[in-house]
């Protein structure tokens, strides 16, 4: 009876320890890319410099370490892409159109985004500098 409690509480401990989740990977946690400072002057004026304002307005989930980055990431790699494609800025399939389209409706776990947190002109330049495939 002792050796089958012994036996019992072994088993619990085994099992308590194998359930422990893993500790942190080692070496240093994974780069997040900065956003730049916002180009000046008149918002609602069309610039030409849609990366700036891409990275600016929706660098903060797009760029490297990014939450919409890492999402997309595992999305592409089920499809049998690269990892790199999670990155929206390697994306050659996306255009015009489908980029405004999904700022401004959003989509499953991306937010739509106001004309306060991306004016027309700004998501213009966006939506050129992303959508490569026209
Ligand atoms: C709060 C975080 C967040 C912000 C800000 C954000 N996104 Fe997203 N975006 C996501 C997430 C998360 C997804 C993936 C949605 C899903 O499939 O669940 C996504 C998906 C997308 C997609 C669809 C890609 C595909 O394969 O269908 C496009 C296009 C896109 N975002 C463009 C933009 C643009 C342009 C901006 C800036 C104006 C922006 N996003 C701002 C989080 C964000």
């Amino acid at each position: 009876m002792r050796a089958l409690l012994l036996g019992a509480a072994a088993l619990v401990a085994a099992t308590a320890a194998a359930a422990l989740p893993p500790g942190p990977p080692p070496g240093p946690p994974p780069p997040y890319q900065m956003r730049p400072v916002a180009p000046g002057g008149d918002r609602l004026s069309p610039t030409t410099d849609g990366k700036t304002v891409f990275e600016v307005h929706c660098g903060y989930c797009h760029l490297l370490g990014g939450m919409g980055s890492n999402l997309l990431t595992k999305q592409r790699m089920m499809m049998g892409e690269t990892p790199d494609k999670g990155l929206l800025a390697n994306r050659t399939d996306l255009t015009a159109d489908y980029v405004k389209s999904v700022v401004r409706m959003g989509k499953q776990a991306m937010p739509a985004q106001t004309k306060v947190d991306i004016t027309d002109a700004e998501l213009e330049a966006v939506a050129k500098y992303l959508g490569k495939a026209g």
